[in-house]
């Protein structure tokens, strides 16, 4: 059986959209080296999906107003498209909420629990009373115990990345009530990570486990065995692997009726899913994809590396015949224009919102995110080194000598290849560096160090400017043309290895340049090779590779950015409440009423009695205004009534409708008034 790399790459909690952050550290690497690997012609699978359990998700819902399905449907569908349209090459882009997925989450649970893997525990957790429901994860907050910070999950500090119990929070709050929470007894499944200990410091320090499962440690990042070795040094807890919570992958067990588990053991499962449900389709078995001599290796980002080198790898273990991570490149994060990314107060660049906006730019993108990003430490977004970028290294580098080798062909060659003569110190130099670059780029590419991979591709394009501007073509087709057939046969050469550098991190320039070059795309081994194009083939006309970013282009991002962070800072509003259908809407009767009378009801100090001209008689309502408005201030006042609303009774007066009145966030009352002077009996609509 053939090596087969299976790689994954972080499910995203279907909660929100992807910002630049996500793509940076997860999925533009993870592409990378999948499109790498493909053009190796190794045997490869690349799944992913929306993680679409755990409170991430039903938290969300209750903020928005809507149901925790509503949003799952909504991100789910806005994320794979925007991956689609990134150009993101997963061979499945699935979700944890498909029935397979429930399916093989709840056979492994089984198994595992058939084996003794798990232990059955009643214990004290925390409850909100007022709610009446246990309050795990990010149900709940509190400071960290390890790093004191404030706003930590029961379920993990994002600011030291340490995995928690919710006991562990000093002073825990309900994200629920807001009030401190009460402990009442209930009973989980709890996987012993203590047991654990011993065989995992082995694996992750020495890469060995037995004869089946070894990879290099040294190919780990210093992080990744840095964090793993202070969690285990530190002690692993017991970790319970079921919740009490009605969304997500039931229990499979009778008597665990109303818990569901745990959103950390379904959805790496779900990289399992992923590939049966690809391999069902592509008429493969997944089982090869997860056994045998297989590197898995997961992209994550830094805050779930306990997930993926701990508790998964025990996961797997316990459960037998599947393979351990070969590598868990886990990225650091990235800020954006000296903050961090943050969707709470809407400081991201949206990858759905870039990619509308600049359709032709996605490429462009990419170059960037990979020259910047966090491998070995955080890093920085900003628009000015994406101009800079694009503009001196991307434009002027690669952009200019592909264009310099295809213009000059076409103008003394009539864009046909011509041939290379008697070779000068100076070719056979260009050529053995040439020659070297695949291996190079190769190399840097399998240690996950794609900054440093991207570089040199971009280098081979500077080797092929220097090369130009020290032969000088241009000064030389008015004496020796043969010495000129010789340069460009060699430049062109250049560019077509340069289709294959660039197809792992710029799949559309790739194919552009390959076009312009009149060729299909080659895979890795022809790369580095001086005879890609023969002697007398006729390449097109190039069209502009790569357009420069101008400074208007800088501020108008610039400014979108500071004004989408003021508004959202601006806005305390309730969010919106669930959809309503038309027709519930135009049952509703609505209309221009213009106030008649106004009193204050007796012993009511919010109230006032009006009388109000509807246009189709006068009628009584009672309104919450009297401490915005004094009654005779509002005589002759406009303003919009609801006219069917049942007739109530307050304060022992009836009222027969409701006055409409917009309130700010400072909890201020205003009459909706008509902007024209409409009669009363105007409907609104
Ligand atoms: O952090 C997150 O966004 C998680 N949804 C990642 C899950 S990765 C895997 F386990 F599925
Ligand atoms: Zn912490």
């Amino acid at each position: 059986m053939s090596q087969k790399h299976t790689v994954t790459a972080a499910l995203p909690y279907a909660n929100g959209p992807l910002h630049l952050g996500h793509v940076a550290g997860v999925y533009l690497p993870a592409d990378i080296f999948v499109r790498f690997l493909r053009l190796k012609n190794e045997d490869v699978v690349f799944v992913c999906g929306s993680d679409e359990h755990g409170a991430a998700i039903t938290l969300r819902a209750k903020k928005e107003g809507t149901t925790p399905q509503a949003i799952v449907d909504k991100y789910h569908s806005l994320n794979k498209k925007a991956f689609t349209e990134f150009d993101i090459s997963f061979d499945i882009y699935t979700r944890t909420s498909k029935p397979i997925h429930h399916q093989t989450a709840q056979d492994y649970f089984k198994v595992l629990n058939d084996k003794g893997s798990f232990i059955k525990k009643t214990t004290q957790q925390y409850y909100d009373d007022e709610f009446k429901q246990f309050l795990a994860d990010r149900y709940i907050t509190g400071t960290c115990p390890n790093c004191q910070s404030e706003g930590a999950y029961g379920d993990q500090c994002e600011k030291c990345g340490s995995a928690l119990s919710p006991i562990d929070l000093i002073n825990p709050i309900s994200t629920l009530s807001g009030k401190p929470p009460i402990l009442k007894e209930t009973t989980h499944w709890f996987l012993p990570m203590n047991k654990h200990e011993q065989w995992l410091k082995t694996w992750i320090k020495e890469g060995k486990l037995d004869e089946h499962q070894h990879h290099n440690p040294k190919e780990w990042r210093n992080q990744v065995i840095g964090q793993c070795m202070s969690w285990i040094d530190g002690g692993l807890q017991p970790r319970a692997m079921t919740r009490d919570l009605d969304w997500g992958v039931k229990v499979p067990l009778e008597e665990a009726d109303g818990k569901v588990l745990y959103v950390w053991l379904d959805a790496p499962i779900g990289y399992i899913s992923a590939t049966k449900e690809w391999a069902e389709e592509a008429g493969k078995n997944w089982k090869e994809y997860w056994s045998g001599d297989t590197k898995l290796i997961h992209f994550i980002g830094k805050d779930n590396i306990v997930f993926h080198a701990i508790i998964f790898p025990i996961l797997l273990k316990e459960h037998g015949g599947l393979v351990l991570p070969d590598n868990v490149p886990a990225y650091e994060f990235l800020n954006l224009e000296g903050d961090k990314f943050s969707t709470s107060r809407n400081w991201a660049v949206w990858l759905h919102e870039f990619i509308e906006e600049n359709p032709d730019k996605k490429d462009e993108l990419k170059y960037v995110l990979t020259s910047i990003a966090p491998e070995s430490k955080d890093s920085e977004f900003t628009w000015k080194e994406f101009q800079a970028r694009i503009n001196n290294e991307l434009a002027d580098i690669l952009g200019n000598f592909v264009n310099r080798a295809i213009v000059l062909t076409n103008k003394y060659f009539e864009g046909k290849v011509p041939s290379k003569g008697k070779l000068t110190n100076v070719d056979i130099d260009v050529l053995n560096q040439l020659a070297e670059f695949p291996q190079k780029i190769e190399k840097l590419i399998r240690a996950y160090k794609l900054r440093e991979a991207q570089a040199e591709a971009i280098n081979l394009a500077r080797l092929g400017n220097k090369y130009l501007a020290e032969t000088e073509p241009w000064k030389l087709a008015k004496t020796d043309m043969a010495r000129v057939e010789t340069i460009m046969n060699i430049a062109l050469q250049i560019t077509a290895s340069l289709t294959i550098a660039f197809q792992p991190f710029l799949p559309q320039k790739a194919k552009k340049i390959a076009e312009f070059l009149n060729i299909e795309l080659l895979k890795w081994n022809s790369f580095g090779k001086e005879d890609l194009l023969e002697v007398g083939h006729q390449l097109n006309k190039p069209s502009i590779l790569i357009s420069k970013i101008d400074d208007a282009f800088v501020e108008k991002q610039i400014e979108k950015l500071e004004a989408s962070k003021i508004q959202k800072e601006s806005t305390n509003f309730p969010p919106q409440k669930p959809e309503t259908s038309f027709d519930d809407f135009m049952k509703m009767d609505i209309r221009i009423g213009e106030i008649v009378e106004a009193e204050k009801v007796p012993k009511a100090n919010r109230l006032l009695k009006l009388l109000v001209d509807t246009g189709v008689d006068k009628r009584t309502v009672v309104s919450g205004i009297a401490e915005h408005y004094n009654p005779e201030e509002i005589i002759g006042k406009k303003v919009t009534v609801l006219m069917n609303l049942a007739p109530r009774k307050i304060r022992g007066v009836e009222s027969q409708g409701m006055i409409l009145m917009a309130e700010n966030e400072n909890g201020e009352l205003t009459f909706v008034s008509p902007e024209k002077a409409f009669k009363p009996g105007s409907e609104v609509r």
